[in-house]
């Protein structure tokens, strides 16, 4: 039977029905548009759109099964809900609707890591339940969004360990900041690798890359965007605007550098070398072309999301963990209780530096 799930962590107000991991429906109404303007997401501004639009999304998500009407929900197995992380005011917005409609329609609910939605959604299916992948464990999982760049060891389903995190920024993070440095607008990920290609995704100024060299698997990127803040600063706006392609390749080349390299030396540790991938950056192609190549030269595979519109934010990734954790039994016993926890991880312990 089918579940419904809610996803509103961050500027994407999400609903989705699916069944195992076939996805019957997935509406995402973005808020992008709105945040624009202010270089960044507004939380107060984002919840507002979550709370006018919720509804609207959930009846599509629902209309699109012909599931329209108070009936329908009889047809629902569950309803599953993101409780983090991401921001407060915005989970909120999802999980109170979530528990609405459990009362009104006695249903149970499953809560979700928004997190491990982003490592599922590489064995999301579609209505005809393709692709058809069967899961082989152990995988390690490299998540790289606007929020978040982690490396996980995905032992089992539903069981996952977290060995390496950014310290400061997220991947995502540095690359719309870098972007908003060289006046291109938010989200900046997806112009940044447009202007990357034209130059031809080449390093031309060799900006650092913390912690590179350290053994840890951790990430940094936060003295890479202070050292591209003082360099784009010197120079006068004639010459960013002609070298803006350049810049954008280096700052990229850097971003993915890092990446890359943690990546490698956590399959060399681990001996894992089944990499699943998921985030908004991993939307990037040449990120995914370099991945590829790795995983290839280590005789492993790269495994990425199977539809472009999974690889943001989406509410059908959450569906499909719920599905995975209702055959556990991991459901929330009290769902009056359900409450957000906008930093939650991944690990049962707290990761420590
Ligand atoms: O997973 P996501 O949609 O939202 C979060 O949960 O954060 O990720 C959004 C991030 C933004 O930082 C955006 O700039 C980045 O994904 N992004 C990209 C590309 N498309 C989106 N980064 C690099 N290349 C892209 N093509
Ligand atoms: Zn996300």
């Amino acid at each position: 039977m089918p579940i419904l799930a809610i996803d509103t962590s961050c500027d994407e107000t999400a609903a989705a029905v699916t069944e195992g991991r076939r996805v019957l429906s997935n509406m995402i109404y973005s808020q992008v548009l709105l945040h624009k303007k202010w270089g960044g997401v507004v939380p107060s501004i984002a919840k507002r759109a979550h709370e006018e639009r919720i509804d609207f999304v959930i009846n599509e998500a629902l209309r699109k099964l012909r599931l329209d009407n108070n009936s329908s929900f009889s047809n629902l197995d569950y309803i599953a809900v993101t409780i983090g992380p991401g921001l407060a005011i915005a989970l909120e917005v999802g999980i109170n609707k979530a528990k609405e409609l459990a009362r009104k329609y006695d249903k149970k609910i499953i809560p979700v890591n928004h997190m491990e939605g982003h490592i599922y959604s590489c064995f999301v299916q579609n209505k005809s339940g393709n692709p058809k992948r069967e899961f082989d464990f152990p995988y390690l999982a490299l998540l790289v969004s606007g929020g978040h760049t982690e490396l996980v060891i995905f032992k089992n389903h539903v069981d996952y360990q977290m060995i390496g995190a950014t310290i400061d920024d997220a991947a995502g993070e540095a690359l719309d900041k870098a972007a908003k440095m060289l006046g291109l607008g938010y989200p900046g990920g997806a112009v940044i690798e447009r202007l990357a290609a034209e130059a031809g995704n080449k390093d031309f100024y060799h900006f650092p890359r913390p912690m590179i060299k350290a053994p840890a698997l951790n990430f940094s990127f936060s003295g890479l965007k202070t050292s591209f803040y003082y360099f784009v600063k010197k120079m006068s706006d004639k010459e960013r605007a002609t070298k803006v392609r350049e810049l954008a390749s280096s700052f990229q080349e850097a971003v993915f550098d890092s990446l890359l390299n943690k990546t490698e030396k956590a399959i060399r540790e681990t001996g894992i070398n089944r990499l699943v991938v998921g985030g908004g950056v991993i939307a990037n192609q040449y990120l995914r072309k370099k991945l590829r190549q790795l995983t290839k030269r280590n005789r492993g595979e790269a495994i990425f999301p199977p539809f472009k519109y999974l690889t943001g934010d989406n509410a059908a990734m959450i569906g499909v963990v719920a599905y995975y954790k209702a055959k556990k039994g991991i459901l929330a016993v009290d769902p009056s209780k359900l409450d957000r926890i906008p930093r939650l991880s991944l690990s049962e312990k707290e990761f420590k530096e």
